[in-house]
């Protein structure tokens, strides 16, 4: 194959969460789940796109009853590394979650804003239970505090890439999770 120029020193972030500590972490939180709401009928999975896809994937893996998946896309930070302060509803669920066992799935919760602004969304729709799960939390960046009822990794105040997380769209694909360092 040819070469693209690409240095791949460069483009690799710095490795803050290893492929094997994110494994372990999200398959002990899948079981805490499993436990909580057994023997509950079913429950249902929202995944929040973009950046929750994989960390969504490895959980429901790892649930051990019966789910149903749902996929919302929201957005709020451009191509940036800065909230623009406002949440956009770019694609919603196709079901009604009335009466249903919700679960939130998030890849990051950072100021808040776009977990407030779905939580507020959820509630309106009248759920049995609606909880979060997610995978980061950055608490030196909060503005809206959230209840996060599952939570895999509270993170220092650093720009993660990475596991489903982007910067300008790219990175996504990385196993792990990794620092961007300004160059
Ligand atoms: C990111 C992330 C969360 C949100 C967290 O989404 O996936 O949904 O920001 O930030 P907040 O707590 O400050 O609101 P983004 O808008 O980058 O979209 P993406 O998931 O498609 O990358």
């Amino acid at each position: 194959m040819a070469s693209n120029n690409i240095n791949l020193d460069n483009y690799a972030p710095e490795v803050y969460l290893t492929e094997k500590e994110i494994k372990e972490r999200v398959k002990a939180l899948a079981e805490t789940i499993s436990k909580d709401y057994w023997p509950e009928e079913e429950l249902l999975v929202v995944c929040v796109l973009k950046g929750a896809f994989m960390f969504c994937g490895d959980l429901v893996r790892n649930i051990t009853l019966p789910v149903k998946i749902e996929f919302i896309s929201l957005s709020s930070y451009g191509s940036g590394t800065e909230s623009s302060g406002q949440v956009k509803l770019l694609m919603d669920i196709n079901s009604s979650i009335e009466g249903k066992n919700v679960l939130l799935v998030e890849d990051i919760v950072d100021t808040g804003l776009t977990i407030k602004y779905l939580m507020d969304l959820f509630e309106q729709r009248k759920p049995k239970t609606l909880r979060l799960c997610s995978l980061l939390y950055k608490p030196a960046r909060v503005k809206h505090p959230a209840n996060i009822n599952y939570l895999a990794f509270e993170i220092e105040d650093k720009f993660v890439v990475g596991y489903g997380l982007d910067y300008a769209g790219r990175y996504r694909e990385l196993p792990y999770i990794g620092i961007l360092n300004a160059e």
